[in-house]
């Protein structure tokens, strides 16, 4: 394929191509790093369980949204909502400007996580003192150099998959290192239930305590289900929109969200049996991953072996999700303003660095700058980008396919021999629901419950998280 040819958008060389490089956006730092904390800090097994509640009812509903509209359109998020109806190219707008943002600072975390592998591979894990682990992390991160160097090695690793393009990029390394990363993070969780005391930690994932389940519980799990499954910004619109007409999309987007959730369980299994097994508080925060762990490791027999293990698999897990951000940017710019992908990867890629390095310095020599609710540069950002824009994003994405671009129930009257009037109800067979059943080819029986969630339930349930995460 010629990259340079601003025409050739590219295409997933087969349906398992695509299902790994869509679980590669979602599984990411969000699984690795903010589930098993979230859970830690929201009542172990009750997080899970109301996590899972919201997957079936929100996650399924806008992953199949985001494909459809991404594959009826064959365009970037941007293009596509144009396509529809051009006066909602705006909504379009806020995903790549979400993707975008969101990148600069998952990018400088990226960074941190190589930084984490060397630590690991050169032995300065071994101590289990969480204070001077504590310190370790946090003179790193409030350094100037070293962190902006790691978050430029991580934006490279990024763009050199991007400018390969899908096939040969994106989808190429997807199935690399997705199945690796699965083999790692299963051998890190025998590891990890198989130490003395790792059961009390199982149990404290697996049991859910009702009345742990409050407001906040239920808001925090939303939150996640988004960032977890990429979900809000057309990152699914960009990856479906590289889909061949014959894929079944009802069957894409029930694997995307199994794989994500089986990595956040096993994620989690991975890392509360260990903190349990060796008395570490799970509530421990954003630090679980770069204090506890590492402490968790030094306890731990073949330590350093697992702690690099860790560290590499986060490493797979976090690119595999950054290169969808770079496309959702990329392939707006490829499709809208005919610049080549090399071109297009190369700045953008370049621009968005330069965003990350405020983020960086935030964490050290520009943290007396505070921009919103009292919050230092990175986490403003993630808030205005997870808290905001993607929620909103999902909002309208629903209000648009559902009620927009159009999925109705029609009304049948007919009569019986006796003359009585039966009136029946059935889906009308509007562009959007032929799009997602390949004209009426594959037999969806879910249909009438996903046109109701996406109507009805979805953009409510999504409100509230929304109202919430503003105030
Ligand atoms: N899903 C990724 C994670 O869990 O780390 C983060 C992410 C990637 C969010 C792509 C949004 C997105 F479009």
């Amino acid at each position: 394929m010629d990259i340079g040819s601003p025409q050739e958008r590219g295409q997933w060389g087969s349906k398992l191509g695509f299902i790994m490089a869509a679980a590669g956006s979602a599984v990411g730092l969000g699984n690795l790093w903010k589930f098993p904390f979230l859970a830690g800090q929201n009542g172990g097994g009750a997080f899970v369980l109301v996590y899972f509640l919201i997957l079936f009812v929100v996650g399924f509903t806008l992953m199949m949204a985001e494909i459809t509209v991404g594959r009826y359109t064959q365009l970037n998020a941007i293009g596509a909502y144009r396509k529809i109806k051009a006066s909602w190219a705006w909504v379009g707008s806020l995903g790549v400007i979400a993707g975008f943002l969101i990148l600069s600072f998952y990018s400088v975390i990226g960074g941190w996580i190589i930084a984490y592998i060397v630590k690991a591979a050169s032995g300065a894990f071994n101590t289990a003192d969480t204070k001077m682990l504590g310190d370790m992390f946090t003179t790193f991160i409030q350094s100037a150099g070293a962190p902006l160097f790691y978050h430029g090695i991580f934006m490279l690793l990024t763009l050199g998959i991007v400018i390969g393009g899908i096939q040969n990029g994106i989808e190429k390394y997807s199935k690399i290192l997705m199945p690796a990363l699965l083999i790692m993070i299963v051998l890190v969780m025998i590891r990890s239930i198989t130490l003395d005391g790792a059961m009390e930690g199982v149990k404290f994932f697996l049991n859910p305590d009702f009345s742990k389940i409050t407001g906040g519980v239920i808001l925090s799990a939303l939150g996640q289900v988004f960032f977890s499954l990429s979900l809000g910004m057309g990152c699914m619109i960009t990856y479906g929109s590289y889909l061949s007409k014959d894929t079944n999309i009802p069957e894409c987007a029930f694997y995307i969200p199994l794989i994500d959730t089986g990595v956040a369980l096993l994620a989690g299994l991975a890392i509360l049996p260990a903190v349990f097994a060796f008395n570490f508080p799970p509530d421990a925060g954003p630090g679980l991953l770069f204090i506890t762990l590492p402490a968790v490791f030094s306890k731990m027999p073949m330590g350093s072996l697992m702690g690099v293990l860790f560290f590499t698999l986060a490493l797979f897990a976090a690119i595999t999700s950054s290169i969808s951000l770079l496309e959702v940017c990329v392939s707006y710019v490829v499709d809208e303003w005919n610049w080549t992908r090399k071109k297009a990867t190369l700045i953008i890629a370049g621009l968005i660095f330069a965003a990350g390095v405020p983020c960086s310095l935030s964490q050290g020599p520009w943290s007396h700058i505070k921009l919103i609710k009292g919050k230092g540069i990175l986490d403003s950002v993630d808030f205005v980008a997870s808290n905001i824009l993607l929620p909103l994003g999902g909002i309208l994405l629903c209000v648009f396919i559902g009620w927009v671009w159009g999925l109705r129930r029609i009304q049948r009257i007919s009569k019986t021999d006796e003359g009585k009037t039966i009136i029946t109800w059935e889906l009308e067979y509007t562009d959007a629901l032929k799009e997602v059943t390949n004209d009426g080819k594959i037999n969806f029986a879910l249909a009438p419950i996903w046109v109701f969630l996406i109507k009805w339930l979805a953009p409510v349930a999504i409100g509230i998280v929304f109202i919430q995460g503003i105030f």
